[in-house]
């Protein structure tokens, strides 16, 4: 595996396997990888011939109150991780790299609307800093498919919509949520957990189920639903952010014209901010 941390040695190399007729698949993320984001890597590896895996903790989608200097960066496990997961290219630039002149004087890039709601609301800025990093990494890289899990749902479906807006010629792909047995998504936040809090992690995740199932057998007063939903989560010791049931494509109230829901939860376990979602389509 060749390991970069310059965009110049990095296109070099690119260019190489480009003119070989290679086609390539990338994966961004910021490192301390778990098996959520190998599974990104085996879809990537299904779907082109190179693999370009970037780790990279981006400051600009940190909020001034959030965990940018926690973050955990363990670059040599990922490494080896990565290696043997057969990916051909990593990328790791440092913050000079990326934000040369600081990261207040870079061009942004917003996705409006989709970037306000649920997790923009509670972390303003967030996904311009996530859509600011993607777009320069895609760039960067000119993959031809780029893999994103479907844990981060709404960020997927911002990257989506930036990807058509501003026609660039990429295929995105999602990928199934990775789970632990408990069904406690896999996150490199789930680190920061003590003991106890692991324990209740899990509620999370049977809220959201517990309000499929609920839809899908008819109830429709979402409304309830959802307030149902947060006491749950505040009785079991989260701190709720938002718990909120949205038409997957457009993340706003279901309608008639829904084709899919998305049920979307965000709560706080001390410290720790946890995400996920579930799906289901509507007939
Ligand atoms: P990070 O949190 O490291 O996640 C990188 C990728 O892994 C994202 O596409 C995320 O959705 C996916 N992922 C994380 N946990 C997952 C799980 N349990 N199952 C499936 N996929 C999972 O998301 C980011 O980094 C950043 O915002 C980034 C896109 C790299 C921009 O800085």
């Amino acid at each position: 595996m060749r390991t970069y941390a310059t965009t110049a040695q990095l296109r070099a190399g690119l260019r190489e396997y480009r003119q070989q007729g290679n086609s390539i698949a990338f994966v961004p993320t910021m490192g301390n990888l778990h098996e959520g984001h190998l599974e990104l890597v085996r879809r990537a590896r299904a779907l082109c011939d190179i693999v370009v895996v970037s780790i990279f903790v981006n400051p600009l989608q940190f909020g001034a109150n959030e965990d940018l200097d926690a973050y955990p960066r363990t670059l040599s496990a990922d490494k080896e991780k990565l290696f043997s997961e057969g990916a051909q290219v990593l990328f790791a630039p440092g913050v000079e790299e990326i934000y040369p002149e600081g990261m207040h004087k870079h061009t942004q890039v917003q996705v409006p609307d989709l970037s306000e709601t649920l997790c923009g609301s509670s972390r303003p800025g967030h996904f311009n800093g996530v859509t600011t990093i993607v777009n320069k990494l895609f760039n960067m890289v000119q993959p031809d498919v780029a893999v994103f899990g479907e844990k981060d749902f709404q960020q997927l479906s911002i990257i989506r919509k930036m990807v058509e807006d501003l026609c660039m010629p990429i295929r995105i792909e999602g990928v199934a949520t990775a789970r632990d047995c408990d069904g406690l998504a896999k996150s490199s936040r789930n680190g920061y957990l003590t003991a106890a809090q692991r324990e209740i992690a899990p509620v999370i995740h049977e809220t959201l189920t517990t309000c499929r199932e609920a839809i899908a057998c008819g109830f429709d007063n979402f409304l309830q639903l959802e307030s149902h939903a947060r006491m749950q989560l505040l009785q079991a010791g989260f701190e709720p952010d938002y718990f909120a049931i949205r038409d997957a494509r457009t993340l706003r109230a279901v309608d008639e014209h829904t084709e899919e829901i998305a049920i979307l939860a965000a709560a706080r376990l001390g410290d720790t901010r946890l995400i996920d979602n579930v799906r289901l389509a509507v007939n």
